[in-house]
């Protein structure tokens, strides 16, 4: 299938390609990001291909629809990006890579704890200046502390097994899943609120979850307390984060997204001028660790991604049934 892919990286063109010898589609590999605006750039193309910051809006598709494609796969899990309703009203079929790797994303949560715990970007920073001073570095042991992973899917099942290893205490919420796995206790949001010495978030972004922490549930957090979202960043309301993060009630944040991220990450903007004020307040606290949503950055993520998107195109070409299909 000819295939537009937007928001192309080096790494999406290496890792497609790469899979693409055991199978047969045409990439037109695109920088720019999916819109209203760039849909046209996919003229010609039955496919098309997207990332978590392209925008598939109602508008975008009837452009897409009006220019030929009938195929969109994500190359994510995440889908909160496309407008289903839409596609379907279009007969646009639409799939995603519902698993790729949950080790990739919760071992990275798992990075982030560590990090704003042991404070080793510090250590290393200090111990390159020839400064071996351990002032300020002091952190925690988390055998022995509660962990609350909100959403026990996949991932939050991946970081609770490692949180587990290190012999943390696992408390979790999750409105669907019935059955906790052994040693993992569900509880409701109320007392995972209340009672987690961190917090790590792995549900996806929807209506229910939109700003699912916000200044209502930083009163209820432990003093102190560590949150990690490697999910989707408007799941935390910002403005809430940073007035928690001032007032000290939140001891460590780790971002790996963000809600204005669309607008920086995936780009070098070293030399740029950064006109989000909240990502700039958010980088001026030391107890804060953002990274540019690298969670699933791993070369095992990265094939696995290539071979379930490819096998999608080749799912909507043959029109066999798969369950990574949305629409
Ligand atoms: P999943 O679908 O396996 O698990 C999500 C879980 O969240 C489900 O068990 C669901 O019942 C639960 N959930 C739904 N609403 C909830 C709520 N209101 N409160 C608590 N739990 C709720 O998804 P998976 O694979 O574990 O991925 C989770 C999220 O991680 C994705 O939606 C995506 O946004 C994010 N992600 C981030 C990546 C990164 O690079 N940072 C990479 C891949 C995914």
């Amino acid at each position: 299938m000819k295939v537009a892919v937007f928001s192309t990286q080096s790494y999406d063109k290496q890792y497609f390609n790469l899979v693409n010898e055991d199978f047969d589609h045409e990439f037109i590999f695109l920088e720019p990001a999916l819109n209203a605006d760039t849909a046209i750039l996919a003229s010609g193309c039955r496919g098309v291909c997207v990332f978590v910051n392209d925008k598939v809006d109602a508008k975008t598709l009837e452009i897409l629809h009006q220019n030929g494609t009938d195929t969109i796969v994500l190359r994510c899990a995440g889908f909160n990006q496309v407008d289903l309703d839409s596609a379907k009203g279009l007969g646009i079929n639409v799939y995603r890579v519902p698993s790729y790797s949950p080790e990739a994303v919760a071992e990275h949560a798992v990075a982030m704890m560590m990090t704003l715990n042991r404070k080793t970007h510090k250590a290393y920073n200090r111990v390159r200046e020839g400064n071996f001073s351990l002032e300020r570095l002091i952190g925690f042991n988390l055998n022995g502390k509660t962990v609350g992973i909100l959403g026990l899917g996949q991932i939050g099942l991946a970081f609770a097994k490692i949180m587990q290893g290190f012999g943390c205490k696992v408390i979790a919420y999750d409105p669907v899943v019935a059955n906790a796995p052994a040693n993992v206790t569900l509880v409701n949001l109320d007392t995972l609120m209340t009672t987690a010495d961190m917090i790590s978030i792995h549900c996806p972004l929807n209506d229910h979850t939109h700003h699912l922490i916000n200044q209502n549930r930083f009163e209820q957090m432990k003093r102190g307390v560590m949150l990690i979202n490697t999910s989707r960043g408007a799941i935390l309301d910002t403005h809430a984060a940073i007035e928690a993060l001032k007032q000290g009630k939140l001891g460590y944040l780790g971002i790996d997204v963000y809600e204005q991220e669309d607008k920086l990450f995936f780009r070098d903007l070293s030399e740029s001028l950064i006109e989000d004020e909240q990502i700039l307040r958010l980088m001026s606290f030391s107890n804060v660790l953002i990274t540019a949503h690298q969670g699933f950055f791993t070369t095992e993520a990265l094939t696995e991604i290539a071979q379930t998107t490819l096998q999608n195109l080749d799912a909507a070409e043959s029109g066999q049934s798969t369950g990574n299909k949305l629409t």
